[in-house]
């Protein structure tokens, strides 16, 4: 009997079997001889949410989630933010290794020569209602995007794959932008080359009547540091579907569309949203307790709060805690801020969050950097998305070239009818 294994005893068939154990886990699969006669399908493992099941993989990035660490490709997203740029974040997340400085220079040029999208686009753009959700605009452009890119089918051609990439990064910006601007029924404002990523991105959203807009540095910076908080988090619900959807052998740019859909919602990207909501809803420090009651009483979640794998503070709220500051000294106080405070005060005293470990997350704090930046509530999710692309990326490019993947297919318990025959319509009751 090997070390690394487990001995699994079917207490049905009084039958014992060996399962190999290697990183700490067994292949799901190994569990299919264990039946109990010859011609069964054998057993399967049973995890809605994927709550234990590994999906794959990766070196792309590690949590340890009692401990609070995050580390990309091996570097701790402390010294990340506070050394490196979204760029080389994003060049590390993609090809493995920090760039040198003429990598850099030529990813730098590569991103920024492909901010441009094609004129097209706009039109979609002008289909949407002027209070259309920019995520439903920037899922639907992404989406589009495939049909302006037939080489993107290409996806294993590395060369493709690289074009695809400096097209994704370098476009998602403009896409969020052209979507804040037609909110607004304001006129899009195309890229400027000679800005940095963060600066261009507010140059496109910002820009008025001035020649040439100036980024303020402060928030410049600020969004920088915020997107390398963002740029990827292992197997979390978006990376997971651009994993399954590319799986599929679909162009990058459609399982983006997918990913970013999945981003959207309340409790995973869109929750840096719902949690502004939240505290204008709460209102005032006087009605916090209140709504941790109802919090408590299941009426409600508190937005911003919990993580699936997080059980102590989220390494990137702590970072954000301390940029909202930084922005709120160019750009005054946000009086939710306050709110906010009072809540996690509260929450990490409290029983009912200490015994359930739920710290605040990336998302508690964003909202109230995005709204003093100037952001409407239904941006927020989109300022994840820029970044997370790069992530996104990685984690396809992973799939696409791991020997041992294949198109996701899962299994399920079936508990319906067995078989029935039809009822004519006279005989339905
Ligand atoms: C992101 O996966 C990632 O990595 C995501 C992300 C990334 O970078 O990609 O980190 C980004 O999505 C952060 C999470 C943003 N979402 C929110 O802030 C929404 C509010 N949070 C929750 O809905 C929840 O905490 C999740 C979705 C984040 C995690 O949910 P789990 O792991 O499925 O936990 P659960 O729902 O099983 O809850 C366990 C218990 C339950 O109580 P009991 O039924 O056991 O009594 O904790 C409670 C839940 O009711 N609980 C909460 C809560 N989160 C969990 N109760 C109140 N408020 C909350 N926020």
């Amino acid at each position: 009997m090997s070390r690394d294994s487990l001995t699994i005893t079917d207490n049905r068939t009084g039958k014992t079997y060996e399962i190999p154990v290697t990183d700490d886990t067994i292949r799901a699969f190994d569990l299919r001889q264990i039946k109990l006669n010859q011609n069964d399908f054998g057993m399967m493992s049973y995890d809605p949410a994927f709550n234990n099941t590994a999906l794959c993989k990766s070196k792309i990035s590690f949590i340890d989630g009692d401990n609070g660490i995050l580390r990309y490709r091996g570097y701790p997203i402390e010294e990340l933010a506070e050394r490196s740029t979204y760029l080389e974040t994003a060049y590390l997340i993609i090809f493995g290794e920090l760039p040198t400085r003429k990598q850099l220079e030529e990813w730098t040029y590569h991103v920024t020569h492909h901010t441009f999208i094609h004129e097209s686009i706009k039109k979609f753009l002008d289909g949407f209602h002027y209070d259309a959700h920019p995520m439903g605009m920037l899922i639907s452009t992404i989406a589009a995007l495939s049909t302006f890119y037939p080489d993107a089918r290409h996806i294993f051609d590395a060369e493709s794959r690289r074009k695809q990439t400096y097209r994704l990064i370098g476009k998602m910006p403009t896409l969020a932008a052209f979507a804040y601007r037609h909110s607004l029924g304001m006129p899009f404002v195309y890229p400027d080359n000679e800005l940095t990523y963060p600066g261009n991105f507010l140059n496109m959203l910002f820009k008025t009547t001035e020649l040439k807009y100036r980024p303020n540095p402060t928030l410049e910076h600020a969004l920088d540091i915020l997107f390398i908080l963002h740029a990827d988090h292992e197997q979390n619900c978006s990376a997971a579907a651009m994993r399954n959807v590319g799986s599929s052998h679909v162009d990058p740019y459609s399982a983006c569309a997918a990913a970013t859909a999945a981003l959207y919602g309340p409790l995973h990207g869109g929750a840096n949203e719902e949690v502004l909501r939240m505290l204008m809803e709460i209102g005032s420090i006087g009605n916090v307790p209140s709504y941790i009651k109802r919090v408590k009483s299941g009426e409600k979640r508190l937005m911003g709060f919990g993580h699936r794998i997080y059980k102590n503070y989220d390494p990137r709220a702590r970072i954000i805690k301390r940029i909202a500051d930084e922005v709120f000294d160019v750009m005054g106080r946000n009086p939710l801020l306050d709110i906010a405070l009072e809540v996690e005060r509260i929450a990490l005293q409290d029983e009912y969050f200490v015994s359930r470990k739920l710290y605040p997350n990336v998302d508690f704090y964003t909202g109230l950097i995005y709204q003093s930046m100037g952001f409407p509530v239904t941006m927020f999710p989109v300022l994840f998305a820029i970044p997370r692309t790069s992530g996104w990326i990685a984690q396809w490019e992973e799939m696409l070239l791991d020997p041992e993947q294949k198109i996701a297919r899962p299994r399920q318990i079936y508990m319906g009818h067995d078989q029935r025959p039809y009822v004519p319509m006279d005989q339905r009751s």
